[in-house]
């Protein structure tokens, strides 16, 4: 198959367009704003830097002359009405990611996931109808699988509040591509890892403390009876998916699983880890209880839509994303703490 040599060639259209990124100096969009400045593009990323999120200047070093850098928040109306005039993508990554603390505060996560959205397209609405979005959902919308994988159909019952408000978002993505004809596709990403992902609390995801852990020498702490089934995407990969679905014909309105070809459970996630790093210890530990009332069990996905409609596969194995990982923190865990 000639997957990457298409997609690089199709990639190439990137070149010098315009480019709005939101949560741009997070984990998943500074690794996308560098990808395409690699290719040409002109980027803007808008991020509110705020500390408990994953924002990090750091995420973009290197790439400060190529990539306008806006720190704003996606609540502010008025920025971004200006901020998506003229582009020709946006995509839609700015969001509060902790399950916990959107209990914790569930205004805070309903005004960015699921109002601010609302700004967002509203602004492309009146300024930029014809401009091209990605959003970036989550697989937190399904809840509690009832099947397994999960494919697009299963039902959304979320287990928390975030999932309630992303889930709102994408429908927002989707309510606007079927009666505004605004360009939108939405995907729901399962467990995404790599460099550049927050590793000093557990907010982005546990893998982030587990990663950390390892590099500082202390044991990986494994909840509940470590059989829960998780499948996971390397950060590229998802960089793939959304340049993909950015510049398909057939994704307007489409909503797609992302998901990883390995199934594992996450004790045998940490004694890989703990291989691949080549020392380190895990414990078992009971389920905090506020974590145990919002957990969803297993999960992994059924991504065969995009596979079909996208040509979108994960290329990278878990050893060998972890690998990359791993080699990444142990060189800059200190900018991450
Ligand atoms: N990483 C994963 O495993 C995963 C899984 C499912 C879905 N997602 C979704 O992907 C997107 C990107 O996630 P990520 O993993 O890169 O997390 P991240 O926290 O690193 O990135 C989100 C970025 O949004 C910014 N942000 C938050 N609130 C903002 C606001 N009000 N205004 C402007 N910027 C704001 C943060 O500062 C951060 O840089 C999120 O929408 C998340 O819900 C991620």
């Amino acid at each position: 198959m000639c997957f990457e040599y298409c997609a690089m060639d199709a990639f190439d259209s990137f070149y010098a367009k315009k480019i709005l990124i939101t949560g741009g100096l997070g984990f998943i969009g500074s690794n996308l704003a560098r990808a395409l400045a690699d290719r040409g593009s002109r980027i803007t990323v808008v991020d509110s830097l705020i500390p408990e999120y994953g924002g990090n200047p750091f995420n973009l070093d290197g790439y400060e002359d190529r990539i306008k850098i806006n720190v704003a928040d996606i609540r502010d109306s008025f920025s971004m009405a200006y901020l998506v005039q003229g582009q020709d993508y946006l995509f839609n990554l700015a969001g509060q990611t902790s399950h916990i603390d959107s209990m914790k505060d569930p205004f805070v996560d309903l005004d960015i996931n699921c109002r601010s959205q609302l700004f967002i397209l509203e602004a492309c609405r009146r300024y930029n109808p014809s401009i091209k979005v990605v959003y970036a959902s989550t697989r937190q919308i399904y809840g509690r699988p009832e099947s397994l994988p999960v494919d697009e159909e299963h039902p959304l019952r979320p287990t928390d509040v975030n999932g309630i408000n992303k889930m709102a978002g994408e429908f927002y993505h989707i309510l606007y591509s079927q009666v505004y004809g605004i360009r939108s596709c939405v995907l729901r990403l399962t467990n995404t890892y790599g460099p550049r992902m927050r590793v000093k609390d557990a907010r982005q995801t546990f893998l982030g403390v587990w990663i950390r852990n390892l590099i500082q020498n202390k044991p990986v702490e494994v909840w509940g009876d470590g059989q829960q089934m998780r499948d996971f995407n390397f950060v590229d990969d998802v960089i793939t998916a959304m340049m993909l679905a950015a510049i398909s014909e057939k994704s307007g309105g489409e909503v797609y699983n992302l998901g990883g070809p390995e199934h594992i459970n996450l004790k045998e996630l940490a004694a890989i880890m703990i291989k691949i790093y080549g020392k380190g210890d895990y414990r078992i530990i009971p389920f905090p209880n506020d974590r145990k009332v919002i957990d969803i069990g297993d999960y992994y996905a059924d991504y065969s839509k995009i596979q079909k409609d996208l040509q979108w596969s994960p290329a990278a194995s878990l050893a060998e994303g972890l690998s990359k990982t791993l080699s990444y923190y142990d060189l800059y865990i200190d900018r991450y703490l």
